[in-house]
């Protein structure tokens, strides 16, 4: 797919979000769309577990982010059956499965049950469990657990395949891609006009969407203050396999928080067990460390003692970019021509179709959605460009 030299749309990243907008985009008619990613369908998502917890990850103080992640959940189910008949055919793993997030030790519980409280005063679906009635649910839980809640509302997707997905579909959808950096952005005047690439060539374009993650800041040519930092939280993370015989071994999501580390398992149809994450400040360093992956296997198996049995199939590091505030940048910057699709943190995977339709909506229309409102990236802009 070769790109032209001048695009309606420049999407910089081929990660899950740029790859979602530049769909949604050609959807809604913008043409001459290009992707540019020296690694296009990479990026966090191929590492995270997916989980889709707007009501299992809230975070005190975070309440228009949830309104975010629970538009986004709600979408979730069409956007993937969308995707799957766009891109003919690739099943993204959508799983509806729900959570539960349990307590080990009477201080996990108490965090827990003012969770629960918070999620009563939100009018949000959670239902408080019993140790026992935990374990009826999910019978590999280890005896100790103490209680916990139940979400029937948080899902899962296969962040893997919906990275599939979306790069058949925007093929589908005439989205060129470019295997090739963006070493610059183009500005002339006060205006973005797409950038120049590894290979030397340029991309101009009417507007250019800037979804590179934890690199979305770096870019050469971006002038100063349009963009914070956003920072790389590193996150290990395992895959395991259950053999056939033993599922299902796990039917929802599990959640914990083991000694204050948060920790999940996610099951997935087809076998594979997910079990994430570390969470580490280090720079941009992706290395799976033995202290990583002792952390991840010690607490799993305190949670659910059975996964000492199943096959460590895979190790691996991601991520996760992470703005000053934790919410995601989401729509026109201060610099003309320049829209920002990135800092979705924790929650890239589960923001993609929110993101996806208020980006493409801004793109065609020019209007940018009240729901995307507090994530406008203007609320970071320490410096109007001149
Ligand atoms: N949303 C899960 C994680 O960031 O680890």
């Amino acid at each position: 797919m070769a790109p032209g030299t001048h695009a309606d749309v420049l999407v910089i990243g081929g990660g899950v979000i740029g790859l979602a907008v530049a769909w949604r985009a050609a959807q809604r008619g913008l043409r001459r769309i290009v992707v540019v990613d020296p690694h296009p369908g990479g990026g966090a998502a191929r590492v995270a577990a997916g989980m889709l917890a707007p009501v299992t990850e809230l975070q005190y103080g975070e309440e228009p982010l949830l309104r975010l992640g629970m538009a986004s959940n709600e979408r979730y189910a069409a956007f993937a059956a969308e995707l799957t008949e766009a891109s003919g055919g690739e099943d993204t793993g959508y799983r509806r499965c729900g959570t539960i997030a349990v307590a080990l030790d009477s201080d996990d519980r108490e965090e827990l049950r003012e969770l629960h409280a918070f999620h009563g005063r939100l009018g949000l679906d959670s239902h408080w469990l019993t140790g026992r009635e935990a374990r009826r649910l999910e019978p590999m839980l280890a005896p100790g657990v103490r209680g916990g809640l139940h979400v029937t509302d948080d899902h899962q997707v296969d962040g893997r395949r919906l990275l599939t997905a979306l790069l058949r579909a925007g093929e589908a959808a005439g989205v060129a891609g470019h295997r090739a950096e963006a070493v610059e952005l183009l500005v002339e005047g006060d205006r973005a006009v797409g950038a120049r690439l590894s290979t030397g060539e340029t991309v101009t374009a009417d507007r250019t969407v800037l979804a590179a993650g934890p690199h979305s800041h770096l870019l050469p040519g971006l002038p100063a203050g349009v963009l914070p930092a956003i920072r790389p939280v590193k996150g290990q993370i395992l895959r395991l396999r259950v053999p056939a015989p033993y599922r299902p071994f796990l039917s929802r999501n599990v959640r914990a928080v083991v000694r204050g580390r948060h920790l999940y398992l996610v099951p997935r149809e087809d076998g594979e067990l997910v079990i994430g994450a570390t969470s580490e400040e280090q720079g941009y360093d992706t290395t799976v460390t033995a202290g990583g992956v002792y952390e991840l296997l010690r607490d799993a198996h305190e949670l659910v003692p059975g996964i000492t049995e199943l096959p460590l199939v895979e190790t691996s590091a991601g991520l996760r970019p992470g703005s000053p505030d934790n919410a995601p940048l989401i729509g026109p910057t201060a610099l003309p021509g320049l829209v920002a699709a990135t800092g979705h943190y924790r929650n890239g995977v589960l923001l993609t179709p929110v993101t996806a339709d208020l980006v493409a909506e801004y793109l065609a229309t020019g209007t940018m959605p009240e729901l995307a409102g507090p994530f406008s990236p203007t609320r970071f802009t320490t410096k109007v460009p001149a």
